[in-house]
């Protein structure tokens, strides 16, 4: 966020609690909310950081000085023995260790050196308490406040994986002496991921609503009034600490005592001696906790020795000895400072959200998607709004929605321009987005970037700056012109020397033997992507071997089979539906595309097309699918070997498939395959398929 003077500090402040005041009466009064977890806290984050720089400004009933959670007036309230308390979140590995610095001053390094930490995976659930009488369940209480909550004991009971009696699985005495009397256990509730997602397919099925999130849904179902809708969630429940004392000095044998009275305890925490086994820890779990049967959203880390836990004491709400250290928010807030439009090398327009830099998924955005006016339309999105921002794996971050009630006085609607550097912007009939009427010198730039790029024609050298100078020094006016070029033209552009200048020359020429699926990727056809290149490519060759041409076919003998083509034959072929059919028809029709296209094949084009039988090659008419990621192969290339060898490559497993090629991180491809019994092979039998 950028700096804020005292009197901005204040009214966001202001802004801010009723925003997360109201969000947290959603969630914990009404069990509903319209905003992430992560952008709930993303918020809280927000406040607190505002509130750190002006502590002036911290009044008792700002949401940062408080638990919340009103008991619902149904349940009866119960006391807690001691304070359930929550946790304070860190982010980085930079407040990780300021969290560190802080228990040194207190305690000393050689202390907590001892002590070392207990970091634990934190499930993104529902905090419960569990009272056992002589190893007997009698009470399970929520957190509510902390120091009451609502009695959800019939709730409880329903949930399998929360024992009603408790066993003895080990000899030592501290276990006999916690099945005699009182013994508190506290841990989460939580809905695995597979049944989160079997609820929600039975919502669809009955034409409910789905839920949004698992977190929200068990919380919501630990209270509801009637245990028989709790039942029917499949809840789960993992402990992750023990109240009273029973022998154990560490944390960890916390963990140990439950587990040895059969209560389930997460398998996966880990003894780190340092904090920067934390850290590794951590760095290991964020990758693989998508493998995971639960979410979770970070983790717990513990000061191991309780003694020293008990003796850092409490801050408000939280222990100082433990830390809740999140995994990289995947949804973020932020405030849209402008709207920029762009054309892309298709000529079409895409909106930019330009924003305050926040951090996403482990990276700092500044920029995220509008996608197109409707969608702009559609949320609302004004300059000067506070908008929920989100990425998610690779994905470009996207505006999801705009928090209205952190809109700014005076903010209008946003208004699509009728012109873009002064060309008219038109909008097609069906179509999404708007898109210049004619391309500009910026679009015309795109498009021979594109063309020169390496999935395309490969061209050494001429990559963005290069295709720009080329354009403005009036040298190039469409891609053929690329071919037109002389070793004169390109001495004439600034930083080109005789060396350079020749290689370039010589790499433009080198382009002209590149396949005819790569040129066709380069003129940027609409809708046509690589597989549907290979599957034209492979048609045409069976026609211009119908013909009697054989081994290869150039540009000049494969254009007239493809011009002849019309809607209905490109339909015919597999995998190409309606759309990508006219596209493809009304670019053989166009006439200032073909003229490129002859403009190409005048300046000695060759764009070769390799004529193949069907069936002829190693793999002949072989259907292989790739998935995951290839030891040393890249997808591409080893779908290219494939159908060098004759094979084909499908993007989806069926009874067709022959074989499925799994490198890393495969998912649920491998899972089909293995169901359908199809023969799942890695790179190295592919190689040895294809006899290398
Ligand atoms: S220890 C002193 N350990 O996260 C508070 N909490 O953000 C005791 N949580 O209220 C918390 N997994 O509901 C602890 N392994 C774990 C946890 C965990 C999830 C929840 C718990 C807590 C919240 C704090």
């Amino acid at each position: 966020m950028t700096h804020l003077t005292p009197a901005q500090a204040a009214e966001r402040i202001l802004k801010l609690r009723e925003e997360i005041n109201h969000q947290r009466y959603l969630v914990h009064v009404l069990d509903q909310s319209d905003l992430s977890e992560a952008a709930l806290d993303s918020l809280k984050h927000e406040l607190s950081q505002i509130e750190q720089e002006y502590p002036e400004l911290i009044t008792a009933d700002s949401p940062s000085q408080r638990v919340a959670g009103t008991p619902l007036p149904g349940f009866v309230k119960v006391e807690h023995q001691s304070r359930m308390l929550s946790l304070n979140d860190v982010f980085t590995f930079e407040e990780l260790a300021d969290w560190e610095k802080r228990i040194v001053g207190l305690v000393g390094e050689e202390t907590l050196r001892q002590s070392g930490y207990y970091a634990e995976i934190k499930l993104d659930g529902f905090a419960i308490s569990l009272i056992y009488q002589d190893g007997a369940l009698v009470q399970a209480a929520t957190r509510g406040d902390g120091f009451v909550g609502e009695d959800v004991t019939q709730n409880a009971r329903t949930i399998e994986s929360i024992p009603l009696t408790l066993k003895v699985m080990g000899e030592s005495s501290y276990v006999q002496q916690a099945l005699r009397g009182r013994f508190e256990v506290r841990g989460e509730v939580y809905i695995a991921k597979r049944d989160f997602e079997a609820l929600n397919a039975a919502q669809r099925e009955a034409g409910l609503p789905e839920f949004a999130n698992p977190r929200n849904l068990g919380a919501g179902s630990m209270r509801q009034l009637d245990a028989k809708l709790t039942a029917a969630r499949k809840l789960s429940f993992f402990a992750y600490a023990v109240v009273g004392e029973f022998g154990q000095l560490q944390h960890s044998e916390e963990h140990e005592l439950a587990r040895a009275l059969g209560l389930p305890v997460e398998p996966n925490s880990k003894h780190c001696k340092t904090i920067a086994e934390v850290e590794v820890f951590m760095a290991q779990w964020e990758e693989a906790r998508k493998e995971l049967p639960y979410g979770t959203d970070g983790a717990v880390v513990n000061v191991e020795d309780r003694e020293l836990f008990s003796q850092l004491g409490v801050v408000g709400k939280a222990p100082r000895g433990a830390v809740a250290f999140k995994f990289p928010a995947e949804q973020g807030i932020t405030i849209v400072r402008d709207i920029e439009l762009r054309a892309g090398r298709t000529g079409a327009i895409t909106p930019t959200a330009v924003m305050d830099p926040v951090r996403l998924a482990g990276s700092t955005v500044s920029r995220a998607t509008l996608h197109n006016a409707d969608e702009i339309t559609r949320k609302d999105v004004r300059i000067g709004d506070t908008v929920v921002v989100q990425k998610a794996g690779d994905i470009i971050p996207e505006v999801v929605r705009v928090i209205e009630s952190l809109r700014p006085e005076g903010a209008v609607p946003f208004v699509y321009p009728e012109e873009l550097d002064g060309v008219p912007v038109i909008r097609r009939e069906g179509e999404a987005a708007h898109y210049l009427a004619t391309p500009t010198r910026d679009v015309l730039k795109r498009q021979i970037e594109h063309f020169a790029s390496r999935g395309a024609m490969d061209i050494d050298g001429l990559g963005e700056q290069v295709a720009a100078k080329l354009v403005d020094a009036h040298l190039v006016h469409d891609v053929a012109d690329i071919y037109g070029l002389t070793l004169e033209n390109v001495l004439g552009i600034e930083g080109y020397a005789e060396i350079s200048a020749r290689n370039l020359i010589a790499a433009i020429e080198n382009s002209k033997a590149r396949p005819f699926t790569r040129l066709l990727i380069g003129l940027g056809v609409r809708h046509i992507g690589v597989e549907t290149a290979n599957t034209l490519a492979l048609a045409l060759g069976e026609r211009l071997g119908a013909q009697g041409v054989v081994g290869s076919a150039a540009l000049v003998q494969i254009m007239p089979v493809l011009r002849e083509m019309r809607d209905e034959d490109f339909a015919a072929l597999p995998d190409i539906g309606p759309i990508v059919a006219a596209s493809l028809s009304s670019w053989v029709q166009d006439g200032d595309d073909q003229q490129i296209v002859d403009e190409l094949i005048s300046f000695g084009m060759q764009a070769p097309l390799k004529i193949q039988e069907v069936g002829e090659g190693v793999l002949g008419g072989k259907t292989f699918v790739l998935t995951g990621t290839l030891a040393t192969l890249g997808r591409e290339e080893a779908g290219e070997m494939i159908r060098a060898a004759g094979g084909k490559i499908s993007t989806s497993v069926s009874k067709e498939t022959d074989y499925v090629v799994a490198g890393e991180k495969a998912g649920s491809k491998l899972t089909k395959a293995e169901q359908l019994g199809v023969a799942v092979i890695g790179e190295e039998e592919l190689k040895a398929l294809l006899g290398q």
